[in-house]
């Protein structure tokens, strides 16, 4: 079992982060990284290249993601946004998150 600890991101230090080898997308306040993902994506690696570094929200949910997709995404993800970063998501919580609140400051990571 994994210690429970989440990296925490700005979007200012995410924004660079849009190249091939290094591609990292916010979803729902999450922070993913999809390098290893590009040339698996059924989308195509275009589209997450054009939102890497940003947040990809809106494209990935216009899409209707399945679930399948969903439970995918996580494998990628390598942390969440800080508290002051997050957008506020509107009262429906999608069920397919199991976000619980985060307890800022548990995990330090250097
Ligand atoms: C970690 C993030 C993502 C994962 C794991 C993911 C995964 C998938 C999967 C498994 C599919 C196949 C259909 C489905 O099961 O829904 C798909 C399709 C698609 N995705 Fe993503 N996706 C991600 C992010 C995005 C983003 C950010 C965009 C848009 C900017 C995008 C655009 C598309 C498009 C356009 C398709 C449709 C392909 C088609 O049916 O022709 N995806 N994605």
């Amino acid at each position: 079992m994994e210690a429970s600890c989440t990296r925490l991101f700005t979007r200012a230090e995410l924004k660079t982060r849009n190249k091939r080898e290094d591609a990292v997308l916010i979803i729902h306040n999450g922070v993913y990284d999809v390098s290893k993902f590009l040339e698996e994506h059924p989308g195509g690696e275009e589209v997450l290249l054009e939102q890497a570094g940003k947040d990809a929200t809106e494209p990935f949910e216009d899409v209707s993601h399945s679930s399948d997709a969903r439970a995918l995404m996580q494998k990628y993800k390598i942390g969440e946004l800080v508290e002051e970063d997050r957008t506020q998501e509107k009262t429906t919580t999608p069920s397919w998150t199991e976000d619980k609140p985060q307890e800022q400051g548990k995990c330090v990571l250097a």
